[in-house]
């Protein structure tokens, strides 16, 4: 008993101080179709600050009922600050697998939190951790505070409908997580539609 309760407090710990990575939160196994779906839904959630509201209507062609000119095109990533901060094509070049994995781990981050988080608690480890650098960004020395990330910009409704799809389908997901599915799921969605 004594030893379980030790156990049990290492584990607790332990997650605290290792927070899941991107990568292991894709451990949820939910399938990537399904991912698709519930991403779909979080973009065009009914929100005021949807993706969809500043970022137009990805799925179409041609970006239409864009509020934002200077919201970022979601359709082609190498127009991303994140690319040219990562050092852009010639980084890329040097190790496309990892560059892509530094990219997508900022990327989600900052869909979670949003830019002002973003920038106030995830910019220094990307700098040191990624080499992520402004420098190479003309003009620019954080993020644009526009930038809603799902903590911020979702409602709560939309995290109860997908907490109720995933458990139609057989997933309990502890509510903490579903944030994260949220915003996995959101950049999947946007994935699916890079040109
Ligand atoms: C209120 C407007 C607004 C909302 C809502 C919003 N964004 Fe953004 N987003 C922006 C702006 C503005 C930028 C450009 C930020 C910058 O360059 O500093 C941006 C940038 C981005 C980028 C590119 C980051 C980069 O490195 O260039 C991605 C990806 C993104 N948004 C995804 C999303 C997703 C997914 C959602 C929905 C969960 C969302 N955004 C919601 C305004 C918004």
């Amino acid at each position: 008993m004594k030893f379980n309760l030790f156990l049990l407090k290492f584990f607790i710990s332990y997650s605290i101080l290792f927070p899941l990575t991107a990568d292991e939160k894709d451990m949820f196994n939910i399938p990537s179709q399904l991912l698709l779906d519930i991403g779909k839904e979080v973009y065009f959630s009914k929100s005021s600050d949807s993706c969809a509201k500043c970022h137009g209507d990805i799925s179409s062609l041609d970006i239409v009922n864009k509020d934002m000119d200077k919201s970022a095109d979601l359709k082609d990533p190498k127009t991303w600050v994140v690319y040219k901060a990562l050092g852009g094509e010639l980084k890329k070049n040097e190790n496309p697998k990892k560059f892509e994995k530094h990219l997508n781990s900022i990327i989600i981050n900052l869909i979670t939190y949003g830019a002002n988080d973003w920038n106030r608690k995830f910019y220094s480890n990307a700098s040191k951790e990624y080499g992520f650098n402004w420098n190479r960004v003309e003009g620019k020395q954080q993020y644009d505070g526009q930038m809603k990330g799902i903590k911020i910009a979702i409602a709560k409704n939309i995290l109860k409908k997908i907490d109720r799809t995933l458990k139609k389908e057989g997933y309990k997901i502890n509510r903490k997580n579903l944030e994260n599915i949220a915003a996995i799921s959101v950049y999947r969605y946007v994935e699916n539609q890079f040109r």
